[in-house]
């Protein structure tokens, strides 16, 4: 069955790192619990950026703790709740929901953050979408879409 949800898209233009991680931390206003945020873009466009201000927003006390996990495939950070960042960047091929582990905590008591999602091979009704582009110099156009 088709979601009967409406989509609302906005964009934003921003001139800075700091710009982009207060559009994060204000958008993680409306992120509900347990939600999806699902970044895409190329290296460098700011999803980690975008990342520490949205777990900023959700309470996160040290904001500096949320890097691109290098060597694992997932950080889990505590703000107000949970927040699992996951970073796709090195995964090969498509895969699955499981094979990732994302059935672990998807639809728990948390927010889940997916850089790279465009490497999913499946879709996540609900999930909010963004998508940044490298628009020159330091700024960068964020793309957010989401669901009534
Ligand atoms: N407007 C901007 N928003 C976000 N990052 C920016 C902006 N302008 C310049 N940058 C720089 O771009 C890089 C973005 O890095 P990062 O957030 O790790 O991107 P990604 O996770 O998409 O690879 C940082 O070095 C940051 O300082
Ligand atoms: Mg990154």
């Amino acid at each position: 069955m088709r979601s009967r949800r409406r989509r609302h898209t906005a964009e934003f233009i921003s001139k800075s790192p700091e710009e982009t991680a207060r559009i994060g931390m204000e958008l993680a206003r409306s992120i509900p619990v347990p939600g999806v945020v699902l970044l895409r873009g190329d290296l460098g466009t700011g999803k980690t950026t975008l990342t520490r201000g949205i777990a900023q927003g959700l309470g996160l006390e040290d904001p500096s703790l949320v890097n691109s996990p290098s060597f694992t495939l997932i950080n889990i950070y505590q703000g107000t709740c949970p927040i699992y960042h996951v970073d796709l960047y090195r995964l090969h091929g498509a895969r699955d929901l499981y094979s990732i582990g994302l059935d672990d905590f998807l639809g728990k008591d948390g927010v889940t953050i997916v850089e790279w999602s465009e490497r999913l091979a499946f879709s996540l009704e609900g999930a909010i979408e963004i998508e940044l582009k490298d628009a020159g110099d330091d700024q960068r156009k964020l793309r957010i879409t989401n669901y009534e």
